[in-house]
């Protein structure tokens, strides 16, 4: 009897599908950057202000350490040690971001700067000559000032001044670069750069900043959809999405209340940018527009708060996107009553009225909002799977910060991308089609309006050195053996400090 139970039990676990332990070798490894946290050369040749240039010089007391990106870690002089550390790394992809005004000085097409050009031109070059595949971002916060002195995102021709620009971009390096990102992570856009205080322009309108600008930015990213697919998609083959920041959101308890109450909170999130995309019935999510409609009429305005798209619209943005890019960092729970905050009324987080925890022993970051939640990726990405019908994803960030004082030592941090890495392994065995993974980032750079205080580099960069060297944390040599091994040794150290680059590389 024992020996049949025994049978048993070894031949269900041999049946038992095996988790996936490796990375398959067409799986994407890369790093990101973005142009104003590492580019410098604010004012280089004839490249226009943009709007944190003008945020940091004229409000500088708004960045924790009163710094800025007027020179970061120079990458506008350093290209060619970026791709280094690239080889270095045996990246298959880089993940950064175009400078609107350092292509465009005045925003607009009427003119185009040539030294911009050059420069992207000479980062893209150097990159192909290694192999790494450039993945391209046109929109990584750095809106040129002269449009945003129109009212930038909330100005209804937006959509317009980006469809040309990104026309600019696909014509001078669609050619080469075959993967492009129209917006990176629209919530922190228009939330905290409309709708609040914690990105320029800092305009803290708080009713109607999130909103009006989010109809502006899916409108915008469709037509820069379009105009790569009616354009150029066919001579260059290339292909182009968004990407969002989806954080997982779960219900702090199984009731139904919370279960609603993170949904709302999800659609509040990423759904304002994904649904109207990713969904099938387009348009903004259905619940949390009532939720704001209702709001609205209590508070007298004359009309949602939340602007509706327009059936044109909304065939317009419905399916532009090849892909789903997902920037993803940490996760909370929650409440439909507890842990509940105090909100500006009116404004998106009192729209969404829930409360959110998170538990004390989840691992803390440098960064405030920053935890390592167990299975959050997994959760996130099965989530949306399932939601808009298994599209395809990049993970287009996900990192961790230390401290500035914490030097090679970062066990944190691998501890941090160990368990990331996993998650992505449970992800892809569920039959997510994710197909790459970017670390955010390759080197330390401006974080925002923490400035240099947050450290998120596989690199540490010296910001008080003129070259602003680079030097690898150990997670740098920890990343590489996942990349070359395509598995994660949980046990792996390395031998000692000194980086090279691989053959082939
Ligand atoms: C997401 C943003 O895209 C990036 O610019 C930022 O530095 C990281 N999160 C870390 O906060």
């Amino acid at each position: 009897m024992k020996l049949i139970i025994l049978i048993g039990l070894v031949a269900s676990i041999c049946n038992a599908t095996p988790r996936h332990s490796k990375f398959p070798d067409d799986f994407l490894f890369g790093t990101a950057t973005a142009s104003y946290q590492i580019e410098g050369g604010w004012n280089a040749d004839d490249k226009g202000e943009n709007i944190w240039d003008r945020m940091t010089h004229t409000r500088p007391e708004v960045i924790k350490d009163g710094s800025n990106g007027d020179v970061a870690a120079d990458t506008y002089t350093n290209y060619k040690r970026d791709v280094e550390m690239m080889r270095e790394l045996g990246l298959d992809a880089y993940r950064f971001s175009l400078s609107w005004s350092r292509i465009l000085p005045n925003g607009l097409t009427n003119k185009i700067s040539e030294a911009g050009v050059a420069f992207y031109n000479n980062y893209i070059d150097e990159m192909l000559k290694y192999n790494i595949t450039p993945m391209v971002t046109l929109y990584h916060w750095d809106l040129p000032q002269k449009l945003q002195d129109f009212g930038g995102f909330l100005n209804p021709d937006f959509p317009l001044w980006f469809e040309s620009y990104a026309k600019v971009v696909y014509e001078k390096f669609g050619d080469r670069v075959k993967h492009w990102i129209t917006f990176n992570e629209p919530r922190e856009i228009c939330f905290q750069g409309y709708g609040d205080v914690s990105k320029a322009p800092i305009l803290n309108a708080t009713d109607v900043g999130t909103y009006y600008c989010a109809k502006n930015l899916v409108l915008g990213h469709a037509k820069a959809y379009h105009a790569y697919n009616n354009l150029f998609k066919l001579s260059q083959g290339g292909v182009c999405g968004i990407t969002i920041s989806v954080n997982w959101v779960g219900p702090l308890t199984d009731s139904e209340e919370d279960q609603y109450a993170a949904e709302i909170r999800r659609q509040a999130d990423w759904g304002l940018y994904a649904e109207p995309i990713f969904s099938e019935q387009g348009g903004f999510p259905k619940e949390f527009s009532e939720i704001v409609a209702k709001k609205s009429a209590e508070q007298g305005y004359p009309t949602s708060r939340l602007p509706e798209l327009t059936d044109e619209e909304k065939d317009l943005v419905r399916g532009a996107a090849d892909f789903f890019g997902v920037n993803h960092y940490t996760a909370s729970l929650v409440s439909a009553t507890e842990y509940k905050n105090d909100y500006p009324i009116p404004s998106l987080y009192a729209d969404v009225d829930v409360g959110s925890y998170v538990p004390p022993e989840w691992l803390q970051a440098e960064s405030a909002w920053l935890r390592l939640a167990p299975d959050s990726i997994y959760n996130a990405l099965t989530h949306l799977h399932k939601k808009y019908n298994g599209p395809t994803f990049y993970i287009t960030e996900n990192g961790w910060s230390q401290a500035l004082e914490e030097g090679y030592e970062d066990d944190s941090r691998i501890k941090y991308y160990r368990a990331a890495l996993n998650s992505v392994l449970d992800t892809l065995h569920a039959g997510v089609d994710l197909r790459g993974y970017m670390a955010w980032s390759l080197m330390d750079n401006f974080e925002w309006m923490q400035g240099y205080t947050e450290r998120f580099g596989l690199y540490e960069v010296d910001f008080s050195s003129e070259q602003r060297t680079r030097t690898p944390r150990k997670s740098a040599f920890v990343y590489k053996q996942i990349i070359r091994t395509r598995e994660i040794d949980p046990y792996f150290e390395p031998d000692n400090r000194t980086m090279w680059i691989d053959e082939g590389h």
